[in-house]
């Protein structure tokens, strides 16, 4: 079998899948004469170019864990079967890019919409201007529109193993609507300046942050898993993916009060200005650090008995529980 290499060249494959996409959407209109006119052509390049501005950078977390959930789960498959090196392997490394490119799409739609001045108001993204600052308030919601549907162009772009393709986009719609990070960023918004608990925090981070990083591992198990069989890890990857998810938002709470602008590349305080409940704000930087090793804890726990074929789901969970950006 042709193995991933475990390394840094994942974030640039995922960046060249980016790129690959927009340079193929975005030439379609060229074909349709009846926009050569006036100034039509350059605006629709001018959007593009926001749209590629907004996908630029980041740690690419979900994405990556798309990918190492996926070698976690046809590791164990391929283990148990005999199956010959055939040209599946090829099907299966563009499925994961495939996915790993459009959850980031996602992901980044949600950060242009979380930066505008509607929502937490923010003017640094990713150590630059954010989307509305650089474009205007207009072109960044539509730039979210165009991130959110381009995620689905690149994932129903290939013809092969098209029933995994139809679950990947179905669990990525409900991963990323109302019952996921959008109503988890409408309840961030509706309870500004209340005191709310525990559990209706966890409630809360699970939603807006936890559902893409519990869907990278869903993904990963999807692409990954053989139909024939019934894959023994899955549970315990699903509740690996809902630790790490919840996990990361609360590291990400720490770093808005203990990180740099520098290493973060976004204004920090953000939330203490906006009144937003946090688990700083509840029960204090180190017991939300002890909280977060806790849950880190947990999260490898879980995935204790998978062989070394989890080590870069390992890797990546104490990588983000401990991360200075
Ligand atoms: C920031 O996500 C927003 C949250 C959901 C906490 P990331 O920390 O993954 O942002 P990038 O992609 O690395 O910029
Ligand atoms: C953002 O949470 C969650 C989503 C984008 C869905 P935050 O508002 O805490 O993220 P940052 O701190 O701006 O990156
Ligand atoms: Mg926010
Ligand atoms: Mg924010
Ligand atoms: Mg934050």
């Amino acid at each position: 079998m042709t193995k991933l290499n475990w390394n840094k060249n994942h974030c640039t494959s995922i960046n060249l899948r980016l790129a690959d996409a927009i340079k193929t959407f975005s030439s379609t209109y060229k074909y349709r004469s009846e926009v050569h006119i006036g100034g039509i052509p350059k605006i629709i390049s001018n959007f593009w170019s926001a749209i590629e501005y907004s996908l630029v950078g980041g740690k690419r977390v979900r994405g990556l864990l798309v990918i190492a959930a996926a070698q976690a789960a046809r590791e164990e498959n391929l283990n148990k079967s005999l199956e010959a090196e055939t040209d599946k392997d090829q099907q299966f490394f563009k499925l994961v890019i495939d996915a790993a490119a459009a959850i980031e799409c996602t992901h980044a739609f949600s950060l242009v919409h979380d930066d505008m001045p509607c929502m937490d108001n923010d003017e640094l993204r990713r150590g630059r201007p954010t989307c509305h600052i650089k474009f205007g308030q207009a072109t960044a919601l539509l730039v979210g529109d165009a991130l959110q549907t381009l995620g689905v162009q690149i994932l129903t772009s290939g013809e092969e193993i098209e029933s995994k393709r139809f679950m990947l986009i179905k669990k990525l719609a409900m991963a990323s609507g109302a019952n996921g990070m959008a109503g988890g960023q409408a309840v961030d918004i509706g309870v500004v300046g209340q005191q709310i608990n525990l559990s209706e925090l966890e409630f809360m981070h699970s939603m807006k942050t936890g559902a893409l990083l519990e869907l990278a591992v869903e993904m990963g198990l999807i692409i990954g898993s053989n139909k024939n069989r019934n894959n023994i890890n899955s549970l315990k990857l699903t509740s690996f993916g809902k630790l790490l998810g919840l996990a990361f938002q609360v590291v990400d709470d720490i770093l808005d009060a203990t990180g740099t602008e520098e290493y973060l590349g976004k204004k920090v305080g953000r939330d203490s200005d906006l009144q937003k409940p946090n688990f700083v704000q509840l029960m204090g930087i180190k017991r939300a650090q002890e909280y977060a090793d806790k849950l880190l804890e947990s999260a490898l726990k879980s995935i204790e008995m998978i062989d070394a074929s989890a080590d870069p789901l390992r890797m990546l969970a104490e990588n983000l529980t401990h991360r200075k950006n």
